[in-house]
C-alpha cells in the first residue's frame, strides 16, 4: 500500500507519558507499556489506532478495565474510549532472537539492541508509531545479570539493583518528550570508555562509549570525536548538550550506519571502532563524521523532529550539512576544507546523480512511498544537504546562523516540516536572495531530477565586455514530466588567459528563470570562466570550456574545487573520447605534462594531488554517457580507464617513484589531514609503480610493496600495499592476502576489508568475478551480518562495474540469487542491494536485456518483502 504525503492527518490521541517495562529473554521478551493518553481536541471521537508488527498481544486495559478492540490493516483499533485523558496498558511479547530483520528489538553477539527508526518501535509494542506523537519515557529493564550486565536506555539512570534468580534491573527516565523512533535499549555484556567533560558554558557531562571487551582500545577516536562535536555545536550554532549523560553503543549487526536515539546513540561498529592497526585514514574520517552526525541530530532531529516521514530531509539533509561543515572545520586549512568538499561532491555524483536519473528518482521531500526504509536515500540525505548549503550561500554565514536561531526559537520541542525550516531561514533574512524567491527556491524540495545548467560566454572586443548566459533544463523523472525552473546559486569568478584572477569578478549569480545573462565590463580579452565554484549547486554544468581554458583552470584557479574539476574534465574528455571512438586510449603530452606539473607543484597539498590524479570512477563515466543519451558499455569504459591508468603509471614513473620516496614514511600515526594526504598520495604512487612493474615483468616494486605490507605501522599503509599487489595483479598478491587474513582473523571489520579489497579488484577476463563467487562460499562469509554481506556484494555492484557487468550475465544472476536469499530474512538489506541495477535501461546490449532478466528474476520470487517489491516494481515500470 502506498502512503501519500498529502494524506497527512494529525493524530487522534497524544501519548503524554510511557512507562515501559521489559522482561528480557532472547526467545521471548515480555513488554508492559502503561501510557497516559489524551484525546486530540482537534479530532474528537476518533478511534485510537496502534501500530504493531510481529508481536503477540496478551492484554489491553483502559483505566484498569478490559476494553473491546479489533485489528484493522495490521493495526490494533480501540474505539470505545473515554473523551477525557485515560490510562492505557498494553502487554505483549516479542522474540528478539528470531528478529533477523534487525529492526525493533533484536539480539547480536548475545546481547539485546534496538533499532526503531523509522518503524521499528511497532515491532516492540503497540503504539502510535509516528514521529508527531511525542512522549516522556520511563523504562524498566530486567534481565539475567551475568549474561547482560549492562542495562541501558535513554536519559538518566534513576535506579538499579539485583533481583532474585540471578537477575537485575535498571530504571531509566528521559525528561525530553520524544517520538517512538528515538527510543532505544541495550542489554549486553559490554565495557565502556568514560570521560567527564565541562563545556565552555560550564556544564558537566558524562560521556560513554560502550563496546565488547576486546574493543576498548579502539574507542579513543570516537570519544575524541564526540568531545569535538559537542564543542563545535556550541561554538558554531550555540547548541548545547541538554543531557547529563551521553552514551554511544557499538553493535556489529546493524543495517545502517548509526542511530541518534536520545542520549543513547547506537552505532554500527564500523563507525565507532578505530585503531591505527585496524582502521584506515578513511575509517578515522568516517568515525569523526558519523559521531558528529548522530550527535548533531540531538538538536536537528531530536529537539525538533519531523512531523511525518516525508519530512525526513528536514533532519537528515540539515544534519548531513552540519556534519560536513564540522568535518571541514576540523580539517582546518583552506586546502584541507576543499579536499573534504571535493570528496563530498564526488560521493554525491557517484550515488545521488544516478538515483536522480533512474527509476527511484524522487524529490528531496518525496510524495509517496511503499516502504519508508527505501527513502533513506542519497537524495534525502546528500541532495538534501546541498539544498541546505544553497540556503546558507544565499543568506550568508551569519544569516544562516540567524536563521537557525529563529528555527529553534520557533520550533524547539515540535514536530515540523521542511517548509517550517525554509521559512525560518528566510524570515531571519528578509532581504536576502532566498527570502525574495522562497517559493521558487522550495522547488528543490518538490522536483526530482538533476538540473542541467548550460553556460555560454560571448566576448565583445568593441565594448570590452563579456556576457555570460546561463540557462537551465531538468529532464523528466517518473511521475514528473515538466519542471519549473530552479533557483540556482552560481558562485563564479574570471581569470585572464595567463591564470591571473580578474579583480572584482568574484560573485554569486542567482539564476531563477529558464535563461538569464550577466555582463562583465572592462576586459581586454575573453576571460577564462570559473563557474559553479565550490560546487555551489547540485547541477550538471554543461560548459564547453576549451582545453586551453581547462588547463588554465587546473593550473591557476583560486578555487580548489574547480582546479580539481578542470582536471577531471580533461580526464573525462580523453576517456569518453576513446570509448566513443572505440579506439585504444592514447594519452597526449599536454595532459601528461599537466599531471606532472600538479605532482611537482610544491604549493599543492598531497591530498589534493591524490584527488587530481585519481581518475573519475567507471560509474561516473557511465553516467556521463547516460546523460548524453548514449548506451553505456561498462566493459568499454573499464578498458579505457585501465589503459589510462597504465599510461599514467608508465609516463609518470619517475614522479611516482619520487613521491613514494618523499612520503612513504609519515612517522607515528596521526589521522590529521596532512599525514592522511601523504599516505594517500604514497599509496597512489605505489599502486602505479606496481601496476607498471607487473606490466613490464619487473619485480622491484612488487617486492617493495610486499616489504611495505609486512612492516607497515598502520592499516592505511598495510592495506595500501596489499591493494597495490592485488589490484596490480602481482604474483605476490595471493600470499599477502593469506597472511593478511591470518593476521586479522579475530577482527571482523578487518576481515570485511579483506573481502572488499578482493571484490574491488579491476576485472580481468572474468577472474575477479570468479573469485567473488568463490569468496561467497568462504567459511568467514555470511549474509546474516550486514557489513559482511555488503563487503562482497555492495563492493562488486557499486564499485566494480567491470566485474558486475559480464557479457554472459553471470554476475547479474549471482546478484539476483543473493537478493532473493537475503530478502527472506532481512528486507532492508535486500532492498538496498536490489537497487544495484536501477540504471539498467542506460546499458548497451547485451547488458540491458540480461539485467532486465535478472531484475525479473528477483521480482518473480513469491512472498517478496514490500521493501524489495517496491524497488523492483519501480525498476521495471515503463
Ligand atoms: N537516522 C539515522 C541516521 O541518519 C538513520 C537510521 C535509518 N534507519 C533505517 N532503518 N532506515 O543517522
Ligand atoms: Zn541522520
Amino acid at each position: 500500500t502506498l502512503t501519500r504525503r498529502e494524506d497527512y492527518v494529525a493524530p487522534s490521541h497524544w501519548i503524554r507519558t510511557v512507562d515501559l517495562s521489559f522482561d528480557l529473554e532472547p526467545a521471548k521478551t515480555l513488554v508492559i507499556s502503561r501510557m497516559q493518553v489524551e484525546p486530540n481536541a482537534d479530532r474528537p471521537g476518533q478511534p485510537l489506532r496502534l501500530d504493531g508488527e510481529d508481536i503477540t498481544l496478551t492484554r489491553v486495559l483502559v483505566n484498569g478495565e478490559s476494553v473491546s478492540f479489533h485489528f484493522e490493516d495490521g493495526q490494533l483499533v480501540l474505539d470505545k474510549l473515554p473523551a477525557e485523558p485515560f490510562q492505557l496498558e498494553i502487554r505483549n511479547t516479542c522474540a528478539p532472537e528470531k528478529n533477523t530483520q534487525l529492526s525493533g528489538l533484536y539480539t547480536s553477539g548475545g546481547g539485546f539492541f534496538t533499532q526503531c527508526e523509522a518503524q521499528g518501535f511497532r515491532r516492540i509494542t503497540y503504539f502510535p508509531d509516528r514521529p508527531d506523537v511525542m512522549a516522556v519515557f520511563k523504562v524498566t529493564l530486567k534481565a539475567d545479570a551475568k549474561r547482560f550486565p549492562m542495562l541501558l536506555s535513554n536519559g538518566n539512570l534513576v535506579e538499579s539493583g539485583p533481583l532474585d534468580k540471578g537477575r537485575h534491573f535498571a530504571v531509566w527516565h528521559d525528561p525530553h518528550p520524544k517520538p517512538s523512533y528515538l527510543f532505544a535499549l541495550v542489554a549486553a555484556d559490554l565495557v565502556c570508555r568514560e570521560q567527564k567533560i565541562r563545556t565552555r558554558s560550564g556544564a558537566d557531562h558524562t560521556l560513554q562509549v560502550y563496546v565488547r571487551a576486546g574493543d576498548l582500545d579502539k574507542t579513543e577516536h570516537a570519544m575524541n570525536s564526540l568531545i569535538a562535536s559537542i564543542a563545535w555545536d556550541e561554538a558554531r550554532f550555540g547548541l548545547k548538550l541538554d543531557l547529563e549523560r551521553f552514551m554511544i553503543v557499538a553493535v556489529s549487526d546493524f543495517n545502517m550506519g548509526a542511530m541518534e536515539n536520545k542520549g543513547l546513540n547506537i552505532f554500527n561498529t564500523k563507525f565507532v571502532l578505530a585503531s591505527p592497526a585496524t582502521a584506515t585514514d578513511i575509517d578515522f574520517g568516517n568515525v569523526e563524521s558519523v559521531v558528529g552526525h548522530e550527535y548533531f541530530h540531538n538538536w536537528t532531529g531530536n529537539r525538533i523532529t519531523c512531523r511525518d516521514w516525508f519530512q525526513l530531509s528536514l533532519k537528515e539533509g540539515l544534519t548531513v550539512y552540519r556534519d560536513q561543515e564540522f568535518s571541514q572545520d576540523m580539517a582546518g586549512s583552506p586546502s584541507a576544507r576543499a579536499v573534504k568538499r571535493i570528496e563530498d561532491v564526488r560521493g554525491l555524483r557517484q550515488t545521488q546523480f544516478p538515483e536522480d536519473a533512474g527509476p527511484m528518482a524522487h524529490p528531496v521531500r518525496p510524495d509517496s512511498y511503499q516502504a519508508i526504509d527505501n527513502f533513506y536515500t542519497a537524495t534525502v540525505y546528500d541532495k538534501g544537504a546541498e539544498v541546505v548549503r544553497m540556503m546558507a550561500t544565499l543568506v550568508g554565514r551569519e544569516g544562516f546562523r540567524r536563521g537557525m536561531d529563529l528555527y529553534f526559537a520557533r520550533h524547539d520541542g515540535q514536530a515540523v516540516t521542511c517548509d517550517d525550516f525554509a521559512q525560518a531561514i528566510a524570515d531571519a533574512n528578509p532581504d536576502s536572495a532566498l527570502a525574495t524567491r522562497l517559493e521558487a527556491f522550495k522547488r528543490w524540495y518538490a522536483q526530482a531530477g538533476t538540473p542541467r545548467l548550460k553556460a555560454a560566454g560571448r566576448f565583445d572586443a568593441e565594448t570590452r565586455s563579456w556576457t555570460l548566459t546561463l540557462s537551465q533544463h531538468t529532464p523528466a523523472t517518473p511521475g514528473q514530466a515538466d519542471k519549473w525552473p530552479f533557483v540556482i546559486p552560481v558562485a563564479m569568478g574570471l581569470l585572464q588567459a595567463d591564470g591571473t584572477p580578474v579583480a572584482g569578478s568574484e560573485r554569486v549569480l542567482v539564476l531563477d528563470s529558464a535563461q538569464q545573462s550577466w555582463t562583465f565590463d572592462g576586459l581586454d580579452a575573453a576571460p577564462v570562466a570559473s563557474l559553479l565554484r565550490g560546487f555551489s549547486a547540485p547541477v550538471i554544468l554543461e560548459w564547453e570550456a576549451s582545453e586551453a581554458d581547462l588547463f588554465t583552470l587546473l593550473g591557476h584557479d583560486t578555487d580548489a574545487f574547480n582546479r580539481w574539476e578542470a582536471g577531471q574534465r580533461l580526464a573525462v574528455a580523453r576517456l569518453l573520447g576513446a570509448v566513443r571512438a572505440g579506439t585504444p586510449l592514447m594519452l597526449d603530452a599536454a595532459y601528461l605534462d599537466a599531471m606532472r606539473a600538479v605532482l611537482r607543484d610544491a604549493a599543492l597539498d598531497c591530498a589534493f594531488k591524490e584527488l587530481v590524479l585519481t581518475l573519475p570512477s567507471e560509474g561516473y563515466l557511465a553516467e556521463r554517457l547516460a546523460e548524453a543519451g548514449e548506451p553505456v558499455d561498462p566493459q568499454a569504459i573499464h578498458a579505457a580507464r585501465e589503459a589510462m591508468r597504465a599510461q599514467l603509471a608508465r609516463a609518470l614513473h619517475e614522479d611516482w617513484a619520487a613521491l613514494w620516496e618523499a612520503h612513504a614514511s609519515t612517522g607515528g600515526y596521526r589521522p590529521d589531514p596532512v599525514s592522511c594526504g601523504r599516505r594517500a598520495l604514497a599509496n597512489l604512487a605505489l599502486a602505479h609503480l606496481v601496476l607498471d612493474a607487473v606490466a613490464h615483468g619487473d619485480t622491484v616494486w612488487p617486492g617493495r610493496a610486499l616489504q611495505r605490507f609486512k612492516d607497515a605501522g598502520n592499516m592505511t599503509d598495510r592495506l595500501g600495499a596489499l591493494s597495490a599487489l592485488v589490484h596490480g595483479r602481482s604474483p605476490l598478491a595471493a600470499n599477502a592476502l593469506e597472511r593478511f587474513h591470518a593476521m586479522f582473523r579475530g577482527e571482523a571489520l578487518v576481515i570485511d576489508k579483506w573481502f572488499a579489497l578482493q571484490a574491488a579488484a579491476p576485472e580481468h577476463d572474468g577472474e575477479v568475478f570468479a573469485q567473488i563467487r568463490a569468496l561467497a562460499k568462504h567459511p568467514d562469509y555470511s549474509l546474516r551480518n550486514p557489513n559482511r554481506a555488503r563487503s562482497l556484494l555492495m563492493t562488486m555492484t557499486a564499485l566494480n562495474p567491470g566485474a558486475f557487468h559480464r557479457a554472459d550475465g553471470s554476475a547479474y544472476a549471482f546478484w539476483a540469487e543473493k537478493v532473493r536469499e537475503i530478502d527472506g530474512f532481512n528486507p532492508q538489506l535486500a532492498s538496498r542491494l536490489a537497487r544495484a541495477l536501477d540504471r539498467w535501461r542506460a546499458l548497451a546490449e547485451p547488458y540491458r536485456t540480461l539485467a532486465r532478466a535478472a531484475i525479473e528474476q528477483v521480482a518473480a520470487k513469491p512472498e517478496l518483502s514490500p521493501d524489495t517489491r517496491e524497488i523492483v516494481t519501480r525498476a521495471l515500470a515503463d
